[in-house]
């Protein structure tokens, strides 16, 4: 059994995951893991060496020589793509593009869902992403899934575009996040999609305040839980004959 559990957090585009797993991870004192940040500098190295989505091989054989790396630095998750800090350069809207079609191939998964894996197997960790609580963990002891209306999930992500200087209208980002909706629920491999023991957590009339809460207050109650398991066993144990 590990010491501290691990928190899944899955959910569409926009649903608030980042935000929230990481002030989870701050409150319990975990580790925040984004795993779309490693999707994103993959992305990226694609894009810097001119590979496109029909150069399968090149694709593979790069994955093979690229290391990507999560750190925490002042309480902010930094990425590192072969010891280079990208954590700005992944956010631009050409590396959205590109990820989408990046992370539908079966070896970039397996090679992330490793370094995810080796990431989480201790526990104490808050891993959010897509597949976390359905394939990368599905052990996790604790897993929400993240969902909001695509309207609130547009004027969000809208309000975050604009406050980075970005000049994009309302309808164009909610149609973009309509087709990455579309693309992250019909791929092949490892597609968005419940766990059927996650949680739901509707976050369209929450606060940010309020989704954190929640969630620290699941892992409360698994704490609590295990700790009555743990006394449990321990009495059961002492009611046995010894041989
Ligand atoms: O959460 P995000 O927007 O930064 O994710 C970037 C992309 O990576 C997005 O297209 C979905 C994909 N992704 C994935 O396929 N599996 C994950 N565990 C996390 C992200």
């Amino acid at each position: 059994m590990r010491r501290k559990p691990i928190v899944a957090i899955d959910g569409p585009a926009a649903s608030g995951k980042s935000t929230t797993a990481r002030l989870v991870a701050r409150r319990l004192g975990y580790i925040w893991v984004d795993t779309g940040a490693m999707y994103r500098a993959l992305a990226l190295k694609a894009l810097w060496e001119g590979i496109g989505s029909e150069n399968h091989e090149r694709l593979k054989e790069m994955v093979g020589r690229t290391d990507v790396r999560l750190k925490e630095r002042g309480g902010d998750l930094r990425v590192f793509l072969d010891g280079e800090d990208v954590t700005e350069a992944i956010r631009s809207p050409e590396v959205t593009h590109a990820v989408s079609w990046v992370c539908t191939f079966p070896f970039v998964r397996q090679a992330m869902v490793k370094l995810q894996r080796e990431m989480a197997c201790d526990g104490g960790v808050v891993m959010e992403g897509r597949d976390i609580g359905t394939v990368v963990v599905p052990d996790a002891e604790v897993k929400v899934f993240l969902d909001a209306d695509v309207k609130e999930r547009a004027r969000r992500r809208w309000r975050e575009l604009r406050e980075r200087g970005v000049d994009v209208s309302l309808d164009e980002v909610e149609q973009d996040l309509t087709e990455r909706d579309r693309k992250d629920t019909e791929r092949e491999h490892a597609p968005l999609c419940r766990a059927p023991d996650a949680l739901v957590v509707d976050t369209t009339s929450l606060s940010v305040e309020e989704q954190v809460d929640r969630i620290v207050g699941m892992v409360k109650v698994y704490m609590a839980n295990r700790k009555k398991q743990i006394a449990k066993r321990k009495s059961q144990n002492l009611l046995k004959p010894c041989v």
